[in-house]
């Protein structure tokens, strides 16, 4: 469910008429619908109502810190994997107890910067690493509280890009390594297990993959609990795909099910990850019609390039698409590219897309997770606009970047100004 509609043969947002903020922004923008972003929220979070649990919101997927604030007043936490995050979470006014730090590569810097903030617990991926947060924690003098992420070896079914809990993928602790490594972990003086975690992957069709990966952690919690290490926190990650195109993937109140069902004689707090459940569908990218390119094959030719969104040219990603200026019900095969100087910037390559003319507004669908944060600068081209729908209203949630930003921090060192 979501909240870009047709009234009177424009697309819309809520009640705002897309073509307006266009006219206001300019193009290409991203688009993201307040109300659907609460209406998520609400569905993942209230389908796990009766039990204890925290939903951190997968800050990767999404990172502006007005969105970082609306699921914050939603009661949200967030999930982070970077410095970077830990400062937009705290920017946006996320209570730093609802904040859970993921990541295989944490410095120095970053976890002092972490435990500085009191935040619920990091997410530790390697026996180092875990000796990295010991030394910091007895600098600052703190506890440290710590939940290891174990690899269960599931098949998530999902991109070999983004499937992570496969034995032969970077992330987490093997699960039959993982007791020693609580051990260790028990003997360190400034560290405070508290948790179990797992992500197997994203984009998760089926809820097999997850229970399966569930039952794994609760048989490794009981070895656990033998050794007589508590666990009072299980983080079960993110991962619950969207519908791009024809995928069926289960419902949040599903899922929840299937989960509750399983932690049911666990006495733990459940957290959850989620990302793109939250934010895909609540999102699309606003672009320009620059030219057509009608030759033995068509080529519509966009203002937004695979800079603006990677995940056509990165995973070969399906997103819909529609005109929003008018309502076009006849299609056409075609390559939808972008201006970057690379046969691989396409939004969609030969698929059947609307009948576009030049000077139309393509709404690219599906776009608000993994859309504008991963976003970059490539061929100098400066970062789109983010725009947050509201009712009758929008906000400019992030300004155009403009070209003396692309060289802000730049220098020519003299050696080379004396030429
Ligand atoms: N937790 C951890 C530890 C993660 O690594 C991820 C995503 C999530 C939670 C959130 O997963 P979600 O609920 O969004 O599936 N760029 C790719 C997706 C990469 C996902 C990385 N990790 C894409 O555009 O499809």
């Amino acid at each position: 469910m979501h909240h870009f509609h047709y009234t009177n043969g424009v697309l819309h947002c809520e009640e705002v008429a897309i073509p307006e903020i266009a006219a206001a922004v300019g193009t290409p923008f991203y688009l993201y619908s307040a109300a659907t972003l609460t209406q998520h929220f609400r569905a993942f979070d209230g389908a796990f109502a009766d039990m204890p649990h925290q939903t951190c919101f997968a800050v990767k997927s999404c990172s502006n810190i007005a969105i970082l604030r609306l699921f914050a007043s939603l009661g949200g936490g967030a999930d982070i994997v970077s410095g970077g995050e830990l400062y937009r979470a705290l920017a946006a006014g996320v209570d730093p107890g609802k904040i859970v730090y993921s990541g295989v590569g944490k410095s120095a810097e970053e976890i002092r910067a972490a435990l500085a903030a009191g935040i619920l617990m990091l997410n530790v991926e390697s026996v180092q690493e875990l000796g990295a947060i010991q030394a910091v924690a007895a600098e600052l003098k703190v506890q440290a509280p710590v939940s290891f992420r174990v690899n269960p070896d599931v098949d998530p079914k999902t991109h070999a890009y983004i499937s992570t809990g496969l034995a032969k993928n970077k992330f987490g602790i093997p699960i039959e390594e993982a007791v020693q490594v609580y051990l260790t972990a028990r003997e360190m003086q400034n560290i405070s297990i508290i948790g179990v975690s797992c992500h197997i992957g994203s984009q998760l069709t089926e809820v097999s993959p997850f229970v399966e990966s569930l039952r794994k952690v609760k048989r490794f919690i009981g070895r656990l609990a033998e050794k007589g290490i508590t666990i009072s926190i299980l983080d079960l990650g993110g991962g619950l795909g969207i519908r791009y195109h024809q995928e069926t993937p289960p419902q949040p109140a599903e899922y929840a099910a299937a989960i509750k069902k399983e932690m049911q004689g666990l006495n733990c707090t459940l957290i959850l990850e989620p990302g793109r459940v939250l934010v895909g569908n609540a999102g699309i990218l606003v672009t320009k019609v620059l030219y057509i390119k009608a030759g033995t094959k068509k080529f519509i030719i966009v203002d937004a390039g695979m800079n603006d969104l990677a995940r056509p040219s990165l995973y070969g990603a399906h997103h819909g698409m529609l005109l929003a200026n008018r309502e076009e019900a006849a299609t056409e095969e075609a390559d939808v590219v972008g201006p970057i100087c690379e046969t691989g910037d396409f939004l969609a390559r030969e698929k059947e897309v609307p009948a576009a003319r030049r000077g139309d507004l393509l709404a690219v669908m599906s776009a608000g997770a993994y859309g504008f944060s991963m976003s970059s600068n490539y061929n100098s081209r400066p970062r789109v606009a983010e725009v947050l729908a509201h009712g009758a209203e929008f906000h400019v949630i992030r300004a155009r970047e403009t070209c003396e930003q692309l060289v802000q921090g730049e220098t020519i060192p003299e050696f080379l100004k004396a030429k």
